[in-house]
């Protein structure tokens, strides 16, 4: 199912070359990483809240499945539906369709009250891939692409750290709040590492 998503990935990336495929998460290979992260953490975040684990895990490789070759805005829509795609020629219940299809469409939209657990845990475990060292390192990276200075780095790690508060304060799990924090403060670190050297 994961080799299915990057060869996809892949396969739009080549059809839209024209994109921005300088900066690291416009390649393929970065956003098949990031679905892998993606999954372990709402993994990790679904079985401390009783949500349905093959559902989130499902839903996780697909949800960025279209991140290539719709705007933004439809990505969410057209992932959901190359996993349905997918899944019924596989053989997977509807029921069970059903329920990954309305948690990628959901992982776009603020968390509330009218969504399934599972969909909030995609929500939480999406946004943690951004936050702490390898979110920062990307940003970092992204200095590098428009050749500016390297004494921009703690301006922007402490973006990141802005970020990462902010995404705590929405989130509602606890296991997606510690694994957040746990981020931020390595991100506080590799800051003050980098200030201290330089
Ligand atoms: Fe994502």
């Amino acid at each position: 199912m994961a080799e299915f998503v990057r060869e996809h990935l892949h396969e739009t990336v080549r059809r839209n070359g024209d994109r921005m495929r300088w900066y690291p998460w416009h390649s393929a290979e970065y956003r098949y990483r990031h679905m892998i992260g993606v999954v372990d953490l709402a993994e990790r975040i679904a079985r401390h809240e009783d949500a349905d684990v093959n559902v989130v895990r499902v839903a996780a490789v697909f949800h960025d499945a279209a991140k290539f070759e719709v705007k933004q805005e439809k990505h969410a829509e057209e992932g959901a539906w190359i996993a349905q795609k997918y899944l019924s020629r596989n053989g997977y219940p509807e029921p069970f369709i059903e329920s990954v299809a309305r948690v990628i469409r959901d992982h776009t939209r603020e968390p509330n009250d009218g969504m399934p657990m599972e969909s909030k845990v995609l929500i939480e475990a999406d946004s943690i891939d951004k936050i702490g060292v390898a979110g920062a390192t990307l940003m970092v990276m992204r200095l590098g692409y428009e050749s500016r200075s390297h004494e921009e780095v703690p301006g922007i790690i402490d973006r990141v750290i802005k970020r990462g508060k902010s995404t705590v304060e929405r989130m509602e799990t606890e296991t997606g709040k510690r694994i957040a924090r746990e981020r931020i403060e390595r991100a506080k670190l590799m800051k003050s590492w980098f200030e201290d050297e330089i």
